[in-house]
């Protein structure tokens, strides 16, 4: 069995999934793109920037290189499309203009990236220290590309970018548990799951500072909007790229759903999700970056499976680290329900007049019962062997 090596999957040791120092700036042949991108607030404020679109340049995707500015030019893209669209959510543009379908279009042809705004581009891509000779903190992490809602925006993306770095300081243990099962090395094992859990525990503790500056208000619709697809009221039937093709492009939006941690921990683990919920979850795996799809498809494809090799160990300490994870995943995603029901239901609920409350009722229905469902696949799914 050949060895898994997590660094081939575009994961940094020291940062996990999260982009290790990406790019700020694209090569001066995309300037049009970043000048927009750092200037999106300021555009979307006052209403100018679906006049600047038609004044973009249509730029050839072929003339960026390396994983930093693909992953760079698709979140100015995305973020300059939500922009477009969602600026005034009272007239929503049903056909994308060239200078914007035609790069992103090609981007998901090419590199298989979904063209719509996704939580890579979000939280993945976007993030910088304020201060890269002070430690990693919510307080020390800006965006490169940010969206209107100020000091909430500020805050809902630092807490989100500190809990996947969270995560990301525990990479050499996730690491080493893959080896500990090629080596046969249970005690390997143990530890390295002891530390995920931590660092799981460490994912919520800084998850329950979103309290501290994001409120219910702030967040849903304000922000929310911004992290749209085109899948719904107002673009049910999807969004026409112009110059790329005559039907309409379906596509979610994004949220944290789409982060490749608990995915990946869920295959790790092996966690059996209902049939209906790991239909849903493959189909969330497609606005992944193909890199992170990859490496959750090969761990659930691994000839030796963590789970099979902790039952049929007998050893009670790797049992006790193999359900200890468990138990942390478990504990996250009972907080995270938590968290989806003050700033999404609540959110819709405070912020949503009585007709598009009612509209969205189905949506809230099906996201309560998906994140509570895959909370309990996941507490089912500790051992007693
Ligand atoms: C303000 C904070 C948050 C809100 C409002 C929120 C909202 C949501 C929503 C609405 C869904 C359902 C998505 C769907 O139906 O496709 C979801 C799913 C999910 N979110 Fe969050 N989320 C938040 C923070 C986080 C954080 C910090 C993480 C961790 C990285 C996270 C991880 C997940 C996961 C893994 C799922 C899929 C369900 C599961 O596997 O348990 N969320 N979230």
């Amino acid at each position: 069995m050949s060895r898994l090596i997590l660094t081939d999957y575009e994961i940094s040791m020291k940062t996990g999934f999260l982009l290790d120092e990406p790019l700020t700036r694209l090569p001066p042949y995309f300037d049009p793109w970043t000048r927009l991108a750092l200037s999106l607030v300021k555009h979307i404020e006052n209403k100018t920037l679906r006049d600047e679109i038609p004044k973009l340049p249509v730029l050839d995707v072929s003339c960026l290189s390396g994983e930093k500015e693909v992953k760079l030019a698709h979140m100015q893209l995305a973020f300059i499309t939500s922009g477009y669209l969602w600026m005034d959510f009272t007239d929503v543009p049903k056909v994308l203009p060239p200078p914007l379908a035609v790069p992103l279009y090609a981007m998901y042809e090419k590199y298989g990236m979904a063209p719509v705004i996704t939580y890579a581009d979000v939280i993945l891509s976007n993030a910088v220290f304020k201060d890269p000779n002070r430690p990693a903190s919510v307080e020390n992490l800006a965006a490169i590309v940010a969206i209107p809602g100020r000091s909430q925006w500020d805050w809902f993306f630092a807490v989100g970018a500190m809990a996947e770095l969270d995560f990301g300081a525990a990479m050499k243990s996730f690491q080493n548990v893959l080896d500990g099962i090629d080596e046969g090395d249970q005690d390997k094992m143990a530890l390295s799951l002891n530390q995920l859990a931590d660092a799981v525990l460490n994912m919520k503790k800084t998850a329950s500072r979103y309290h501290e500056q994001l409120s219910s208000e702030g967040f849903f619709p304000k922000l929310s909007i911004f992290f749209s697809g085109y899948d719904m009221e107002p673009l049910p039937d999807g969004l026409i790229f112009e110059g790329v093709k005559d039907e309409p492009v379906k596509m979610a939006g994004a949220n944290a759903g789409q982060s490749p941690i608990f995915k990946s921990l869920d295959a790790l683990c092996g966690i059996q999700i209902r049939e209906d919920r790991h239909q849903y979850t493959q189909t969330v795996c497609e606005y992944l970056y193909p890199s992170h799809r990859k490496l959750i498809a090969d761990l659930r494809q691994r000839p030796v499976q963590l789970k099979s090799v902790v039952e049929s160990s007998g050893n009670s300490e790797l049992k006790a680290s193999f359900n200890n994870l468990i138990q942390a995943v478990t504990t996250f995603r009972s907080y995270h329900v938590q968290l989806v029901t003050k700033y999404f239901v609540l959110g819709m609920k405070k912020n949503l007049p009585e007709e598009d409350l009612n509209a969205l009722k189905p949506v809230k229905e099906f996201t309560m019962s998906y994140v509570k469902g895959m909370r309990d696949d996941c507490k089912k799914s500790m051992t007693s062997k």
